[in-house]
């Protein structure tokens, strides 16, 4: 599994959650699975990562060296091999800081992709890996990237490392988070990939005459996945494939939707460590409790009144400039409204100007805080998601567990995830939040309106918390999916070169 952030190494967003939780899920099913991530400043002495190799990759400019570290996954025996180049890697951002990407990212992510290339040969040689499970030598079947740092992976499998024994039974599957960040860079960049340019064309890595890293990934794995069934056909239409629409529309009998799942331990109301109080489905007494400090805790009059949720990176993508537009119209109900998200720099200005004009129905924390998504997961009594598109979401599964009611747009994951409330009981199961169609402030509005009006009637408000509470949420049956699909991978041949 290789991912360019893991919980709870290094996360920027849902990436991470799904890299972190799904080794440890496909290893209680029974499979071996290493991680590899770049090693990050940030990660710290805390993991206990240790030497294991050092070893040269070959860069377009020469051989670059990498430190091969090791540790586990903390509450398992997953093994997690991270690679360190400090130059790169030794930095307070992951992606970038200060809202600008860095400018070295093709080095950086090249460089990463190619050294876990190197690393594979490694495993299987039997170098002393050291884990007790396979007793040294170890050879994957499989690897499985995510997304555009990740995405040279499958196309070096099938180009620069095509000839190598070691590595020629080896299967490539690419999983798509997010259509919206593609790692484009300048075709002068690309020499950087150490790739030649007879794959710089429009049928591999070439898109509108720049270097599209993605793109890369989704022409070159043996299968392809993305987070929901529908994201998964959404991707294969003009409005939300950015351009790549007609690449996935190619390899269509390839794509798979596998939902996500969530930390179920991470994310449990009856232990959270987080939380004031804690509480169950059968005993939703604490949430109160939860309720009343949050509403402490973000300076809000603490009061019986509808509170709605949100925790957000602050993007296009989420919505939240719906949100700001509906929200003076919103603050004429008797309502609270809590937002913790950071984010792009005008949304930001934005929500900190309506915070100031209504002081006492909105709460905002600028900021990624771990403990106060909890906190709001728990307290709120509706958590808001306007996403213009969603691959998958995590925070409305986090919701559901947590008996906070979503109120979703119908898009790629929200519309898979969330029982819409009216829509009739069919095979879905009993209602469990509230959907909306369009992608206004208006339809956005509305939604909320139909919760409040449910709000009110404490019984039928309790029935939707329970189902909510009772839906399955965790990874078991989604790592299943992904197992299936392994098996399915290694039944049929690798593409070839
Ligand atoms: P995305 O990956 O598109 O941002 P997801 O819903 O898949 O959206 O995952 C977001 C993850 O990041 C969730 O685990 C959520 O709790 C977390 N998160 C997002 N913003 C913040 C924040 N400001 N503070 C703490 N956690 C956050
Ligand atoms: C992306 C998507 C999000 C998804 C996450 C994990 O960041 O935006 O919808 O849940 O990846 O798959």
């Amino acid at each position: 599994m290789v991912s360019s952030e893991a919980v709870p190494f290094a996360k920027t967003g849902g990436l991470a959650d799904v890299a972190g939780a799904l080794p440890r899920e496909l290893a209680n099913l029974g499979h071996q699975v290493r991680l590899v991530i770049p090693r990050y400043g940030t990660i710290g002495d805390r993991y206990g990562f240790r030497e294991w190799k050092r070893i040269e990759v070959p860069g377009p400019a020469g051989p670059v060296p990498a430190v091969i570290e090791r540790s586990v996954m903390p509450g398992c025996d997953v093994p997690v091999l991270a690679i360190r180049h400090d130059h790169y890697f030794n930095r307070a951002g992951l992606y970038g800081e200060a809202g600008s990407d860095y400018p070295d990212n093709l080095d950086r992510f090249a460089f990463f992709c190619q050294a876990v290339m190197e690393l594979v040969p490694l495993l299987s040689r039997g170098e002393g890996e050291g884990g007790e499970a396979d007793g040294g030598g170890w050879t994957p079947d499989l690897l499985h990237a995510h997304d555009w740092q990740t995405a040279l992976v499958p196309v070096y499998r099938r180009t620069l490392y095509a000839g190598q024994p070691a590595l020629a039974k080896l299967r490539s599957l690419f999983t798509v988070h997010n259509m919206g960040y593609q790692g484009l860079f300048p075709a002068s960049a690309y020499p950087k990939t150490g790739l030649g340019w007879e794959w710089f064309t429009p049928q591999w890595l070439e898109f509108y005459g720049q270097l599209n890293l993605l793109k890369g990934g989704l022409v070159s794995a043996d299968w392809l996945t993305t987070v929901s069934p529908t994201y998964s056909r959404e991707i294969q239409t003009a409005e939300l494939g950015f351009g790549l629409e007609g690449v996935v529309l190619e390899r269509r009998d390839r794509v798979v939707g596998i939902v996500n799942g969530i930390d179920v331990d991470q994310w449990n109301p009856a232990t959270d460590p987080h939380l004031p109080a804690r509480y169950s489905p059968r005993d939703l007494s604490g949430k109160r409790t939860c309720k009343e400090a949050l509403q402490r805790e973000m300076s809000l009059p603490v009061r019986d009144v509808p509170l709605v949720g949100i925790v957000s990176r602050l993007s296009w993508q989420k919505g939240l400039d719906l949100l700001a537009e509906a929200l003076p119209a919103l603050m004429n109900r008797d309502l609270q409204l809590v937002l913790l998200g950071t984010g792009e720099p005008a949304l930001e200005a934005q929500f900190r100007a309506l915070r100031d004009r209504f002081p006492k129905q909105l709460g905002l924390r600028i900021g990624f805080d771990e403990g106060l998504a909890h906190r709001i997961e728990a307290g709120a009594d509706l958590f808001l998601m306007p996403s213009r598109y969603e691959p998958c979401g995590l925070t409305q599964l986090a919701s559901l567990r947590y008996g906070t009611v979503p109120v979703v747009r119908r898009t790629g994951g929200l519309a898979d995830t969330v029982v819409p409330y009216g829509a009739g009981t069919g095979s879905e199961g009993p209602a469990t939040g509230f959907q909306f169609q369009d992608a206004t402030p208006d339809s956005l509005r509305e939604a909320v309106e139909l919760a409040l009006l449910v709000y009110a009637d404490r019984d039928r408000w309790l029935k939707l918390i329970r189902a909510g509470m009772e839906t399955d949420v965790s990874w078991a049956k989604s790592a299943r999916a992904y197992a299936g699909l392994y098996r399915r991978m290694l039944e049929g041949k690798p593409r070839d070169g």
